[in-house]
Protein backbone atom coordinates (compact mmCIF):
# COMPACT_ATOMS: atom_id res chain seq x y z
CA UNK A 1 0.00 0.00 0.00
CA UNK A 2 1.47 3.52 -1.23
CA UNK A 3 1.78 5.91 1.57
CA UNK A 4 -0.49 9.17 1.84
CA UNK A 5 1.03 12.19 1.59
CA UNK A 6 -0.05 15.90 1.83
CA UNK A 7 2.01 18.38 0.50
CA UNK A 8 1.82 21.81 1.96
CA UNK A 9 3.06 24.84 -0.09
CA UNK A 10 2.98 28.42 0.24
CA UNK A 11 4.29 29.58 -3.25
CA UNK A 12 6.16 28.38 -6.48
CA UNK A 13 5.97 24.68 -5.84
CA UNK A 14 9.49 23.21 -7.39
CA UNK A 15 10.20 21.08 -4.69
CA UNK A 16 6.35 20.23 -4.93
CA UNK A 17 5.93 19.40 -8.84
CA UNK A 18 9.66 17.71 -8.24
CA UNK A 19 7.39 14.96 -5.57
CA UNK A 20 4.79 14.67 -7.71
CA UNK A 21 7.19 13.93 -10.73
CA UNK A 22 8.89 11.40 -8.47
CA UNK A 23 4.88 10.04 -7.08
CA UNK A 24 3.76 9.01 -10.56
CA UNK A 25 6.41 6.54 -11.18
CA UNK A 26 4.38 2.89 -10.47
CA UNK A 27 7.36 1.65 -7.90
CA UNK A 28 7.27 5.06 -5.75
CA UNK A 29 6.50 4.31 -2.47
CA UNK A 30 3.68 7.02 -1.54
CA UNK A 31 1.10 8.86 -3.72
CA UNK A 32 0.60 12.64 -3.45
CA UNK A 33 -2.97 12.53 -1.97
CA UNK A 34 -3.50 16.21 -1.72
CA UNK A 35 -1.85 19.59 -2.26
CA UNK A 36 -2.76 22.14 -0.06
CA UNK A 37 -1.27 26.13 0.38
CA UNK A 38 -2.49 28.00 2.70
CA UNK A 39 -2.46 31.32 0.52
CA UNK A 40 -4.73 31.16 -2.69
CA UNK A 41 -2.72 32.66 -4.99
CA UNK A 42 0.67 30.19 -4.61
CA UNK A 43 1.73 29.48 -7.92
CA UNK A 44 2.29 26.24 -6.88
CA UNK A 45 -1.55 24.78 -7.00
CA UNK A 46 -1.78 25.62 -10.81
CA UNK A 47 0.88 23.05 -11.45
CA UNK A 48 -0.56 20.74 -9.01
CA UNK A 49 -3.69 21.09 -10.33
CA UNK A 50 -2.46 20.29 -13.64
CA UNK A 51 -1.24 17.30 -12.66
CA UNK A 52 -4.66 15.93 -11.77
CA UNK A 53 -3.60 16.18 -8.03
CA UNK A 54 -6.32 17.36 -5.57
CA UNK A 55 -5.94 21.08 -3.92
CA UNK A 56 -6.76 22.49 -1.15
CA UNK A 57 -7.01 26.28 -0.23
CA UNK A 58 -6.43 26.98 3.73
CA UNK A 59 -6.24 30.44 3.94
CA UNK A 60 -4.02 31.35 7.07
CA UNK A 61 -4.42 34.65 7.19
CA UNK A 62 -7.84 35.43 8.77
CA UNK A 63 -6.61 33.23 11.91
CA UNK A 64 -3.62 35.97 12.55
CA UNK A 65 -1.99 34.36 15.42
CA UNK A 66 -4.76 31.83 16.11
CA UNK A 67 -2.42 29.32 15.00
CA UNK A 68 -4.15 26.39 16.80
CA UNK A 69 -7.43 27.80 14.95
CA UNK A 70 -5.92 27.48 11.30
CA UNK A 71 -3.81 23.74 12.20
CA UNK A 72 -7.93 22.59 13.60
CA UNK A 73 -9.03 23.41 9.95
CA UNK A 74 -5.98 21.92 8.59
CA UNK A 75 -5.73 18.87 10.48
CA UNK A 76 -9.43 18.00 9.29
CA UNK A 77 -8.36 18.30 5.88
CA UNK A 78 -5.73 15.90 6.39
CA UNK A 79 -7.95 13.60 8.17
CA UNK A 80 -10.29 13.79 6.14
CA UNK A 81 -8.01 12.29 3.75
CA UNK A 82 -6.21 10.21 5.58
CA UNK A 83 -2.62 11.40 5.37
CA UNK A 84 -0.02 9.22 6.66
CA UNK A 85 2.82 11.61 5.98
CA UNK A 86 3.75 15.79 5.26
CA UNK A 87 6.08 17.45 3.17
CA UNK A 88 6.27 20.68 3.81
CA UNK A 89 7.99 22.31 0.46
CA UNK A 90 8.24 25.67 0.70
CA UNK A 91 5.71 26.48 3.52
CA UNK A 92 5.55 29.26 4.76
CA UNK A 93 4.01 29.39 8.10
CA UNK A 94 5.27 28.33 11.60
CA UNK A 95 3.14 25.27 13.91
CA UNK A 96 2.47 25.17 17.51
CA UNK A 97 4.18 22.70 19.46
CA UNK A 98 1.44 20.06 19.59
CA UNK A 99 0.78 19.88 16.10
CA UNK A 100 5.00 19.46 15.26
CA UNK A 101 4.24 16.69 18.23
CA UNK A 102 1.38 14.63 16.49
CA UNK A 103 3.35 14.99 13.58
CA UNK A 104 6.54 13.77 15.19
CA UNK A 105 8.40 11.21 12.68
CA UNK A 106 5.86 11.43 10.01
CA UNK A 107 6.55 15.54 8.98
CA UNK A 108 9.41 16.16 6.30
CA UNK A 109 10.65 19.72 5.40
CA UNK A 110 13.54 20.70 3.06
CA UNK A 111 15.71 23.93 3.55
CA UNK A 112 18.75 25.40 0.83
CA UNK A 113 21.74 25.06 3.10
CA UNK A 114 23.50 22.44 5.39
CA UNK A 115 21.76 22.22 8.67
CA UNK A 116 22.51 22.94 11.11
CA UNK A 117 24.05 25.70 9.52
CA UNK A 118 22.00 29.00 8.25
CA UNK A 119 18.76 28.13 9.44
CA UNK A 120 15.96 30.62 8.43
CA UNK A 121 15.82 33.62 6.24
CA UNK A 122 17.91 34.25 3.10
CA UNK A 123 19.58 31.42 3.80
CA UNK A 124 22.32 31.54 0.36
CA UNK A 125 23.05 34.95 1.25
CA UNK A 126 24.04 33.66 4.50
CA UNK A 127 26.34 31.19 3.08
CA UNK A 128 28.04 33.23 0.71
CA UNK A 129 28.87 35.52 3.82
CA UNK A 130 30.64 32.56 5.61
CA UNK A 131 32.83 32.42 2.98
CA UNK A 132 31.58 28.46 2.83
CA UNK A 133 33.38 26.55 0.49
CA UNK A 134 30.21 23.85 0.00
CA UNK A 135 26.72 24.48 1.03
CA UNK A 136 23.47 22.24 0.28
CA UNK A 137 20.23 21.27 0.62
CA UNK A 138 18.77 19.44 4.02
CA UNK A 139 15.41 17.05 4.46
CA UNK A 140 14.62 16.81 7.97
CA UNK A 141 12.05 15.86 10.50
CA UNK A 142 10.21 18.55 11.98
CA UNK A 143 10.51 19.90 15.42
CA UNK A 144 9.14 23.22 16.73
CA UNK A 145 12.25 24.88 16.25
CA UNK A 146 12.08 26.71 12.51
CA UNK A 147 15.10 24.27 9.99
CA UNK A 148 15.91 22.14 12.62
CA UNK A 149 15.15 18.63 13.79
CA UNK A 150 16.60 14.91 12.52
CA UNK A 151 18.27 15.04 9.24
CA UNK A 152 17.06 12.48 7.03
CA UNK A 153 19.25 13.55 3.62
CA UNK A 154 21.62 16.06 2.37
CA UNK A 155 23.26 16.93 -0.86
CA UNK A 156 25.98 19.35 -1.23
CA UNK A 157 27.21 22.00 -3.81
CA UNK A 158 30.60 23.82 -4.34
CA UNK A 159 30.09 27.82 -3.94
CA UNK A 160 32.12 30.07 -6.57
CA UNK A 161 33.60 32.85 -5.38
CA UNK A 162 31.70 34.58 -8.30
CA UNK A 163 28.51 33.01 -7.07
CA UNK A 164 25.40 35.22 -5.94
CA UNK A 165 22.25 34.60 -4.03
CA UNK A 166 20.76 33.74 -6.89
CA UNK A 167 23.31 31.43 -8.84
CA UNK A 168 23.51 29.79 -5.49
CA UNK A 169 20.21 29.26 -4.78
CA UNK A 170 19.76 27.83 -8.41
CA UNK A 171 22.28 25.53 -8.32
CA UNK A 172 20.66 24.36 -4.86
CA UNK A 173 17.53 23.75 -6.43
CA UNK A 174 18.63 21.22 -8.26
CA UNK A 175 19.58 19.34 -5.71
CA UNK A 176 16.79 19.48 -3.79
CA UNK A 177 14.55 18.15 -6.48
CA UNK A 178 16.65 14.84 -6.13
CA UNK A 179 16.66 14.30 -2.34
CA UNK A 180 13.42 15.60 -1.78
CA UNK A 181 11.89 12.67 -3.55
CA UNK A 182 14.85 10.22 -2.14
CA UNK A 183 14.02 11.27 1.56
CA UNK A 184 10.33 10.67 0.75
CA UNK A 185 11.17 7.46 -0.88
CA UNK A 186 12.98 6.41 2.81
CA UNK A 187 10.57 7.12 4.73
CA UNK A 188 7.96 6.34 2.94
CA UNK A 189 9.58 2.59 2.69
CA UNK A 190 10.14 2.24 6.16
CA UNK A 191 14.25 2.72 6.14
CA UNK A 192 14.91 5.35 8.76
CA UNK A 193 14.62 5.60 12.34
CA UNK A 194 14.79 7.94 14.71
CA UNK A 195 17.20 7.38 17.74
CA UNK A 196 16.41 10.53 19.92
CA UNK A 197 17.76 13.59 18.27
CA UNK A 198 19.05 11.92 14.86
CA UNK A 199 17.59 9.85 12.05
CA UNK A 200 19.58 7.10 11.40
CA UNK A 201 18.92 5.23 7.51
CA UNK A 202 19.22 1.97 6.47
CA UNK A 203 21.10 2.12 3.63
CA UNK A 204 21.65 0.35 0.59
CA UNK A 205 24.47 1.52 -1.25
CA UNK A 206 27.52 3.23 -0.37
CA UNK A 207 28.89 6.17 -0.98
CA UNK A 208 32.66 6.96 -0.29
CA UNK A 209 32.51 10.00 -2.22
CA UNK A 210 34.56 13.13 -1.19
CA UNK A 211 34.14 16.28 -1.92
CA UNK A 212 36.86 19.33 -2.25
CA UNK A 213 36.35 22.83 -3.34
CA UNK A 214 38.58 24.70 -4.75
CA UNK A 215 40.40 22.41 -6.35
CA UNK A 216 43.84 23.60 -8.51
CA UNK A 217 45.85 21.75 -10.96
C1 LIG B 1 12.94 26.01 -1.38
O1 LIG B 1 14.23 26.43 -1.75
C2 LIG B 1 12.94 25.46 0.03
O2 LIG B 1 14.12 24.77 0.34
C3 LIG B 1 12.82 26.72 0.83
O3 LIG B 1 11.86 27.48 0.14
C4 LIG B 1 11.98 27.21 -1.25
C5 LIG B 1 10.62 26.88 -1.79
O4 LIG B 1 10.70 26.75 -3.17
N1 LIG B 1 12.42 26.46 2.18
C6 LIG B 1 12.88 27.13 3.24
O5 LIG B 1 13.65 28.07 3.14
C7 LIG B 1 12.41 26.61 4.58
N2 LIG B 1 12.99 27.36 5.62
P1 LIG B 1 9.63 25.91 -3.97
O6 LIG B 1 8.27 26.52 -3.59
O7 LIG B 1 9.95 26.17 -5.40
O8 LIG B 1 9.75 24.48 -3.56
Amino acid sequence: MKRRVAILISGRGSNMAALIRAAAQPDFPAEIAVVISNRGDAAGLQKAAESGIAVEVIESKPFGKDRAGFEAKLQAALDARGIEIICLAGFMRLFTAEFVQHWYGRMLNIHPSLLPSFPGLDPHGQALRAGVKLSGATVHFVIPETDAGPIVMQGAVVVRDDDTPETLSTRILGVEHRIYPEALKLLARDLVRLEGDLCRTTATEQADQVMIWPVVS
